[in-house]
């Protein structure tokens, strides 16, 4: 089983496909963003990494705020059109019937439909090259009443999450084992 070796490029698969919002309720504006992820877990730390060129890239480096939305299948439709369409040219909110709503910390709105949102507040902004990167505080979770079980945890997969994989979107597909489940004991059988 050999491989091919390329020269070295922006290949890491799947990754999370999220809708980020910004601006402030009476105008606000979403993205779609693959580039980010978990930075740090105590003080809970996250990233965008943002192109100049974007319409939402001034407004988070003005505000230093923005909303990660995580998306389902019901939004996937969305998240493609939030990520080849402009806020310069179209208010997103309103052509994806998305409804805006009152972060608890930040400005920036989160969108109601999606499943989770998660608030964040800009500490470092990072020049990379194509992209800046927009590490963040995340300082609020917001999640949908029906995925909080009556015990107070969370059952996120009810949420159907997808995920984004060279060019195409899935859904997360079956489950194979939880957190350590390869040095788990099995239970005997009695
Ligand atoms: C699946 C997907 C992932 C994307 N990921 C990023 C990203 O990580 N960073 C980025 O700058 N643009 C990304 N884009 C492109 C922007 O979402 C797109 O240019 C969008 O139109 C910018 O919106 P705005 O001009 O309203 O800010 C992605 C697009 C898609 C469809």
């Amino acid at each position: 089983m050999g491989k091919i070796t390329w020269k070295g490029g922006a290949l890491l698969a799947p990754v999370p496909c999220v809708m980020v919002s910004c601006g402030t309720l009476e105008k606000a504006n979403i993205m779609t963003v693959a580039w980010t992820g978990i930075t740090c877990t105590k003080p809970a730390k996250t990233y965008i990494s943002v192109r100049k060129s974007r319409y939402s890239y001034d407004i988070i480096k003005n505000s230093r705020e923005f909303v990660i939305n995580l998306t389902n299948m019901d939004l996937a439709r969305s998240a493609d059109f939030c990520g080849v369409r402009s806020g310069r040219e179209v208010d997103k909110f309103k052509a994806c019937s998305l409804t805006p709503e009152k972060g608890s910390v930040v400005s920036a709105p989160l969108i109601a439909q999606s499943p989770v949102s998660i608030e964040c507040r800009v500490s470092d902004i990072i020049e990379l090259g194509s992209h800046d990167m927009f590490l963040a505080d995340i300082v609020a979770v917001n999640v949908q009443e029906e995925l909080v079980r009556g015990d107070g945890k969370l059952a996120l997969e009810k949420a159907e999450l997808i995920a984004y994989s060279h060019g195409d979107y899935y859904t997360l597909g079956k489950r194979l084992g939880k957190f350590g489940f390869s040095v788990q004991k099995k239970k005997k059988k009695r």
